[in-house]
């Protein structure tokens, strides 16, 4: 088999490079480890900046997204009982976020893959890059127990922070930067109406608390939580009767409860590794890069890099020019970066740390007097939660 781009995983970084490309008349095949209906199964975040949106449009899967997704034009963060509006639009001067699940998202490019007859190939296993530094690489893999081979003229791996491509880099020749914190997210996915039509952070003594939405008849919660226990440890009541403990009494007094349709436990890890290419193969996403959820950077920090990635492949395959790849890297670690400070920070601000000394607290607390009380620090993280420029 040969194609132009060969793509390893059909999360949303491989199917977006993929539909992209091909609106651009450039060639790919994605090879995804597992079936549809499992990637699709697996709920995440939600919450897209308006950059990643017109990306979405720009290649012409966007119709949904903007028929029901919903436009935020702000959240609130609740402290010591008080709610803090962060006014998204005003202090950004116009700017938004797009509510809309990834798993949706994610349907909508497989449906728009499948429409124009693009090649996803599910159920791989084994997958190889090889001969990364040579002008002809290729990818093996197997389909049904036979033996393939994928020639292209560049690799993308896009499988995902446990995926096979970053891990085909030689040692020496990539550095990761690690910080796990000591904690998870017990998220909750429910078929209730959301207590608020728009996000609530909540920053609580007994920990963070998250009120999230899918829709108007979906809601999404989490709560920190010791990574000792399991989801197990957490029957729906516990979930609930916790969660009303860490939110303002006006907030609590309204929630709507029920039972969980989803239900699990996301421990929190930053993490990158440099460079993001090696020879022909050019990392993008979670294969690079991950992030806390708090500020809501992960799916966003990876649509940049295939922002990156997607207009250095039209000046090499249009123009001939190949500086985007070869800045490729170096631009999309720069954002990447950024998103790693806003959402390292975000989780430093909201959550509780059980080991930190009564001077981390003390900062902890100042950190959102400040940001309470200065328009500037308002503005400063309303920028980096919509998103910043590409
Ligand atoms: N071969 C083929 N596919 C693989 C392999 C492999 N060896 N290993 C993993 N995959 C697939 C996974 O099954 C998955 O579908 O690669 C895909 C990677 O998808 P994601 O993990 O969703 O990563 P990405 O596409 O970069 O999406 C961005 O940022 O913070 C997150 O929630 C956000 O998942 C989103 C991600
Ligand atoms: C979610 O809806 O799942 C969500 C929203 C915002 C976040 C994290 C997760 O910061």
């Amino acid at each position: 088999m040969k194609t132009q781009i060969g793509i390893i995983g059909g999360g949303p970084s491989g199917l977006l490079l993929s539909q992209l490309l091909h609106k651009q008349g450039i060639d790919s095949v994605v090879l995804e480890k597992h079936s549809r209906a499992y990637v699709l199964g697996r709920i995440r975040a939600g919450v897209l900046e308006h950059g990643f949106a017109d990306l979405m449009r720009e290649a012409g899967v966007g119709a949904r997204m903007d028929a029901e997704g919903e436009v935020h034009t702000g959240f609130d963060i609740a402290y010591d009982g008080m709610r803090h509006h962060v006014d998204l639009k005003g202090l950004t001067g116009g700017n938004s976020v797009i509510v809309y699940g990834q798993a949706d998202l994610t349907r909508d490019l497989y449906d728009a893959r499948e429409k124009t007859g693009g090649a996803v190939i599910h159920g791989v296993e084994n997958v190889q890059p090889c001969d990364l530094t040579s002008d002809n690489p290729f990818i093996t893999f197997e389909k049904d127990g036979e033996k393939q081979r994928l020639d292209c003229d560049y690799i993308i791996g896009a499988d995902g922070f446990h995926g096979v491509s970053r891990k085909a880099i030689p040692r020496d020749k990539i550095k990761e930067f690690e910080r796990v914190y000591p904690f998870g997210w017990l998220g909750v996915l429910s078929e209730t109406k959301p207590v608020s039509p728009e996000l609530i952070y909540a920053k609580h003594e007994r920990g963070f608390a998250l009120c999230s939405l899918r829709s108007q008849m979906l809601s999404r919660y989490y709560i920190q939580v010791p990574l000792s226990k399991t989801v197990q440890d957490w029957s729906d009541d516990a979930f609930w009767a916790e969660l009303k403990k860490r939110l303002p009494e006006d907030v609590s007094s309204q929630l709507e409860t029920g039972p969980s349709i989803e239900k699990s436990i996301a421990p929190l890890r930053s993490f990158v590794a440099e460079p993001m290419r090696y020879g022909n193969m050019f990392l993008a996403g979670d294969a690079a890069h991950i992030v806390p959820p708090t500020g809501a950077r992960g799916l966003n920090s990876a649509a940049s890099d295939i922002y990156y990635l997607y207009h250095a492949m039209l000046d090499h395959y249009k123009k001939g020019d190949d500086a985007g790849l070869e800045n490729y890297s170096q631009k999309a670690l720069a954002r990447v970066w950024k998103g790693q400070r806003f959402s390292w920070w975000m989780t430093m601000l909201l959550h509780n740390f059980p080991e930190t000394s009564g001077f981390d607290r003390k900062l902890q607390q100042t950190d959102l007097d400040y940001l309470f009380s200065s328009d500037s620090a308002m503005k400063s993280l309303a920028e980096n939660y919509v998103g910043l420029p590409f």
